[in-house]
């Protein structure tokens, strides 16, 4: 009788441990959410504006802006790519910066959401269209593989001008790389 209670007892608490168990299980199996590259580069928090003072805007997307437009300089210095960039080099020269801040806009638009930023739209054209002369005149001449990785290249450059940790860059070429099939076309 004595080993009867026993076993009875022990079948309780385990019965008791199963369904603590399983209500914690039940707790886990809430979907974690997965941090995105652009939470890692700041995310939604407001900061200062820091080209546009009284402004705020998001951490993610200043720190992304930053790097975009670090790399339009290091492209417009690179000869094996800036022959591309003709018709924004020569507006700048003209001190013409309209081309420059909407390319700096769309850039930054098409990083940011591609990293996963959820307060943006990118407006521009598709990869495949921007990068064909034939239906955007402001690309001058087809890119080849070789000015693709030249172009990796110099966001590699951009992104080291500002501090970017190598964990980052590595995630942010990868969503580069990934495209070179739209933008190489000969
Ligand atoms: C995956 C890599 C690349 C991405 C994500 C990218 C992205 C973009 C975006 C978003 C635009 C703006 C489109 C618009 O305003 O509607 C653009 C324009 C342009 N891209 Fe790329 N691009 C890449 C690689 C390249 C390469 C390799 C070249 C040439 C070496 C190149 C040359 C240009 C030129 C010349 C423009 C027009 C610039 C202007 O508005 O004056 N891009 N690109």
């Amino acid at each position: 009788m004595k080993n009867l209670t026993l076993l009875f007892a022990a079948m309780v608490a385990m019965a008791v441990t199963l369904s603590l168990n399983s209500c914690s299980n039940k707790k886990d199996n809430v979907t974690p959410v997965k941090a995105t590259l652009y939470d890692s580069l700041g995310g939604t928090v407001m900061v200062n504006d820091p080209a546009h003072s009284g402004t705020m805007i998001e951490k993610g997307r200043l720190g992304i802006r930053s790097v975009i437009d670090s790399t339009i300089f290091v492209i417009a210095a690179d000869t094996r790519i800036n022959g591309h960039f003709t018709v924004l080099l020569s507006e700048v020269t003209a001190g013409n910066l309209t081309g420059f801040t909407e390319l700096s806009k769309n850039l930054t638009d098409f990083v940011a959401v591609g990293t996963g930023a959820k307060n943006y739209t990118y407006t521009g054209m598709d990869m495949t269209a921007a990068h064909d002369p034939a239906q955007n005149p402001r690309m001058n001449g087809k890119a080849s593989s070789a000015d693709f990785d030249a172009f990796v290249d110099d966001v590699v450059k951009g992104a080291n001008k500002n501090g970017l940790p190598a964990n980052l860059i590595g995630s942010l070429g990868k969503i580069i790389v990934s495209l070179k099939a739209q933008v190489v076309q000969k």
